[in-house]
């Protein structure tokens, strides 16, 4: 089966390597640029944004089947144009993004749905929500409509951060048209859970919850990031938990997709959090999540290939999945200046790594001499899987001690909270992997 991955993240680095092993006998091409896909992929890189020049490779390379890693291909309609075209894939199309693409959708969607998720109100005026803005309860979440690559979501805890906020999603357009429409949202508490489903519009199978780290700094501190470390399965994410979720927000999210004409195939990732009225939906995104996949499917014991197909075939009612016992922690590697402006263009060294632990590339090329190179902000995430979370924390550690380059950081405290959780609530349950 000739497969098209599309994307060249962290994300899709784990997706390849994950699909590589399957017994359906692969062989993969990848669009973008990945060390670390070269060697098991063969390469092309197309801008994403050119749907048509994908389209025109995927036929040229007589793909069977495509698997489509990033948000933007998907709220773009990049599955509609390649299903069009006779390609097989693995995403949602551009109707069934909406939950990703429009969180004003989402909101509506969920009301419609009697989804729990937190109380909001949507603005398209600014003057209007200035109205709102200078009275709502503080803290209050504001969120840009559209994707905004990650950065989208302020918390004002006071007046004038609610403001200047409002002023620059909307007057000054920091974001885009994805700032045209905002979303007003109640703050709420708890531990966060991220939640993978794969999905084939009408069956669901959970894959393990995760904790992404989204600050820059230990201790939860610093600026918003595409996500500084996984840990899997999230330990506040018990059985009863995982029931509950399954019943008042998986199952109804699955149905109401399909009632609408909206049927979702892919993978749809619940960022939910436990709040002590219960679980609440936070956001939806319409694709694995990154770096959550790359500890996740560390954690799946099946063929990936073949789930993915049978999600497009609708046939996940047949399939089941197995997990490794244990944990899965993910640490990733930045480059200096990252999320605000990153140093690239820096040499790589990767030593040797010990047993359990692996390293997936974010934004690495491989130059002509066969040095590795950083390209971007996230640059490498090290993996490592054990039969507990100490283990697999002290495993992953170990091995970002074998890895350098001129201004690395990353976080140090990756698992810690999660430590926190099967202490405490985390441990009144079994934990869902
Ligand atoms: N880690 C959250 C995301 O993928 O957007």
């Amino acid at each position: 089966m000739r497969v098209l991955i599309v994307g060249s993240g962290g994300r899709e680095h784990a997706l390849a390597k994950a699909i590589a092993k399957s017994a359906l006998h692969p062989v993969l091409y990848g669009i973008g640029v990945n060390a670390g896909m070269s060697a098991l992929a063969e390469m092309q890189d197309i801008r994403l944004s050119d749907h048509q020049a994908i389209l025109s490779y995927a036929w040229d390379k007589q793909i069977d089947f495509a698997v489509i890693g990033p948000d933007q291909c998907l709220v773009d309609g990049l599955v509609d144009l390649l299903e069009a075209g006779g390609i097989h894939c693995f995403g949602p199309t551009k109707r069934a993004s909406r939950v990703e693409g429009s969180k004003a959708w989402a909101k509506a969607f969920m009301q419609r749905h009697h989804i729990p998720t937190p109380a909001c109100r949507v603005f398209t005026g600014i003057d209007e929500a200035k109205e709102y803005g200078a009275t709502c309860p503080l803290p209050i979440v504001i969120k840009a409509d559209g994707l905004a690559l990650g950065k989208g979501v302020v918390i004002a805890e006071d007046r004038d951060t609610v403001f200047s906020t409002l002023t620059s999603m909307m007057v000054d357009h920091i974001h885009g048209m994805s700032g045209d429409t905002i979303v007003m949202e109640q703050f709420v508490t708890g531990p966060e859970v991220s939640l993978l489903v794969l999905c084939d519009g009408e069956h669901v199978l959970p894959l393990a919850s995760a904790m992404d780290h989204k600050r820059a700094w230990d201790g939860d501190t610093g600026p918003n990031t595409g996500g500084m470390g996984v840990v899997a399965p999230n330990p506040y994410y018990t059985q009863d938990v995982a029931d509950d979720c399954m019943q008042h927000i998986v199952l109804p999210t699955i149905r109401g997709l399909k009632e609408e004409g909206s049927a979702f195939i892919g993978c749809l990732f619940f960022g939910l959090m436990l709040t002590p009225e219960g679980p609440v939906v936070i956001e939806y995104n319409c694709r694995f999540g990154d770096p959550e996949a790359e500890a996740v499917l560390a954690l799946l014991d099946a063929d990936v290939l073949d789930l993915l197909v049978s999600a497009r075939e609708g046939m996940l009612d047949t399939k089941s999945v197995k997990f490794h016992p244990g944990y899965a922690v993910s640490v990733t590697l930045a480059s200096k200046g990252y999320p605000i402006a990153s140093e690239v263009g820096k040499t790589i060294r990767i030593g040797h790594l010990p047993p359990g632990s692996s390293v997936l590339h974010a934004a690495v090329k491989r130059s002509s001499d066969g040095t590795l190179t950083s390209t971007g902000g996230r640059v490498l995430h090290v993996v490592g899987r054990a039969e507990t979370l100490t283990e697999a924390r002290n495993l992953a550690y170990e091995a970002v001690k074998q890895v350098a380059f001129e201004g690395m950081h990353y976080r140090t405290d990756i698992g810690c909270r999660a430590l926190e959780g099967e202490e405490s609530d985390g441990s009144s349950g079994a934990v869902v992997s």
